[in-house]
């Protein structure tokens, strides 16, 4: 499917963009015309992503090459350092978008503490981490800053408490964040997806053929999403079709988060 919103010259940071959904978003947004960046903790996988990335925007008709930086959202420092990098590199920053996170199946009477402090470290602190370091690139008519949250934030899933925490705190940062940052021109906005077919987040969550069958059959619209119909949905955020929506949760989800608490049942 081809990209329906055109950003040809602008300039987007993906964290996290090395791998499934949200290499699927830098991806589009590189069809779509613009440069783009990527950050995660595996030079591999950073280096991979790069390649990728430069390809696709050639197809879209341009020779600027992706950037890569290995680093962890957990370290701040790192953090601001590549965005500063790549705004010196790129001639400024117009949408970043904030999706790394970690997740896997532990009950809340076994899961350590520092096994939930590692995802609340890597979903929430680091998205703080990436949006405070983004401040000062997008503050600027245009400005957008997308976080990729998660159903799990309004709804409750057992053997989530780690993620579901954690995710509700992303979406109300979304929220504070419009509150604070659009006097200066950013938008800040979620995009939540449903369960994404061929992810890493669905072979943690369902890892076996009879719990993908339960959860598709949970999805009001019987079927996982695509990877690129989340991309679509950040290419409709980051557009000026959505110059006035700011401090929103969009879920793109075939339907889940409107069956609530009736998800899995
Ligand atoms: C219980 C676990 C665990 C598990 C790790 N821990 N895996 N506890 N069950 N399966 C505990 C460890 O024992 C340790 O606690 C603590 O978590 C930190 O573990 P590390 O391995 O040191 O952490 P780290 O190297 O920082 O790795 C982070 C990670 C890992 C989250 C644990 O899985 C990871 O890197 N994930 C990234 C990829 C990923 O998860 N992608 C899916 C995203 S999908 P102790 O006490 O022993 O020190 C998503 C939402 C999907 O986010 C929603 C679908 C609808
Ligand atoms: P994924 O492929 O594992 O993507 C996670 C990305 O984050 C990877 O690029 C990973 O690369 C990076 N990352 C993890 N920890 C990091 C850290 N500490 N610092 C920097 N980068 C880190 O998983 P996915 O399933 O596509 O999920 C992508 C996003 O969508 C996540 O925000 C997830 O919560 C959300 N989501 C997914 C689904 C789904 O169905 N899959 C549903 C709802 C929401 P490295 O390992 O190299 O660090």
């Amino acid at each position: 499917m081809q990209a329906t919103f055109r950003c040809d010259g602008s300039t987007v940071f993906v964290f996290g963009g090395t791998s499934g959904i949200n290499l699927g978003i830098a991806e589009a947004f590189a069809e779509a015309g613009a440069t783009v960046a990527v950050a995660s903790r595996s030079a591999g996988k950073v280096e991979a992503a790069v390649a990728r990335l430069t390809d696709a925007g050639k197809r879209s008709g341009h020779d600027r090459p992706a950037s890569g930086y290995a680093l962890d959202v957990r370290d701040a420092a790192a953090v601001g350092t590549a965005l500063d990098a790549f705004a010196s590199a790129a001639g400024g920053i117009d949408v970043v978008v904030s999706g790394a996170a970690g997740n896997f199946l532990a009950s809340a009477a076994t899961l350590s503490p520092n096994g939930f402090k590692a995802v609340v470290d890597i979903d929430l602190l680091g998205s703080f981490h990436v949006a405070r370091a983004a401040y000062a690139h997008l503050r600027k008519p245009g400005g957008c800053l997308i976080h990729i949250s998660a159903p799990q934030a309004s709804i409750a899933m057992p053997m989530q408490a780690h993620v579901c925490a954690a995710k509700a705190g992303v979406d109300m940062l979304t929220r504070t964040l419009a509150l604070e940052w659009g006097p200066v021109g950013i938008r800040v906005n979620s995009v939540s997806p449903g369960p994404i077919d061929d992810t890493e987040g669905m072979r943690r969550l369902a890892p076996d053929e009879a719990s993908r069958d339960r959860c598709v059959r949970s999805v009001p619209m019987r079927r996982m999403g695509d990877v690129r119909d989340i991309a679509n949905a950040c290419l409709f955020v980051a557009s000026d079709a959505a110059s006035y929506v700011s401090g929103t949760v969009i879920p793109v989800d075939g339907g889940w988060a409107a069956a609530g608490a009736n998800v899995g049942s």
